[in-house]
């Protein structure tokens, strides 16, 4: 399996892997137009055969802040290490821009705390709620969690940062 920039020609199965979670109440639906305008902002997983078996996207708020989107893996894929394997490439993208934090609404929050992310409340990212919460069918009844995860500072990092994440099966 290696993690890779989404392509065009990603988008069909990113489009179907969503919508079957959407389909089932776990994530937002997202029209096939919508990710062929986001499309650069996805990483997907492909396996041995090319196939796509997960994605994630990075979305920009403004200089310091951006938000994990968009995270599956294929149904039939789980835990396999899959899912952090796409953060782990989702944060190393973040903080190769220089952001400071990256946020995440969920109904999977534990995977999430796993990952270095924190519980934190939905207002922090104020952004978020009027950009796309408002407009939610869900708005009065969603159980999404929000966590966060702060980026180290430069200063901070370790001496060596490993530059690919470890084989995992898939
Ligand atoms: C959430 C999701 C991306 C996790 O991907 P994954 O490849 O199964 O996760 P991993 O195998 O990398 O798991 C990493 C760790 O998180 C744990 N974990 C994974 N999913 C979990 C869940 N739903 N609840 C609690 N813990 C979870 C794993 O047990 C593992 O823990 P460990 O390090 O102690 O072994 C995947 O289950 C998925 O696509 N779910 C449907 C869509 C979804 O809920 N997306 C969430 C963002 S909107």
């Amino acid at each position: 399996m290696t993690i890779r920039k989404a392509e065009l020609r990603d988008v069909p199965a990113i489009f179907e892997m969503i919508n079957h979670y959407a389909a089932e109440k776990i994530m937002l639906p997202r029209p096939l137009t919508d990710l062929y305008e986001s499309v650069r902002e996805f990483l997907v997983a492909e396996g041995e055969e090319g196939q796509v078996l997960g994605c994630g996207a990075l979305k920009f708020y403004n200089a310091e802040l951006a938000e994990v989107r968009s995270l599956c893996v294929a149904p039939g894929t789980q835990h396999r290490g899959m899912g952090r394997a796409l953060v782990e490439r989702v944060l190393a993208e973040a903080e190769s821009y220089g952001l400071k934090t990256v946020f995440a609404l969920t109904l999977a929050p534990e995977f999430f705390l796993k990952c270095g992310f924190r519980e934190v409340a939905r207002e922090r990212f104020p952004m978020k709620v009027w950009r796309d919460c408002l407009r939610c069918d869900r708005y009065f009844h969603c159980h999404e969690k929000t966590v966060c995860l702060d980026l180290p500072r430069p200063s901070e990092k370790p001496a060596k940062v490993q530059a690919e994440p470890a084989e995992v099966s898939a």
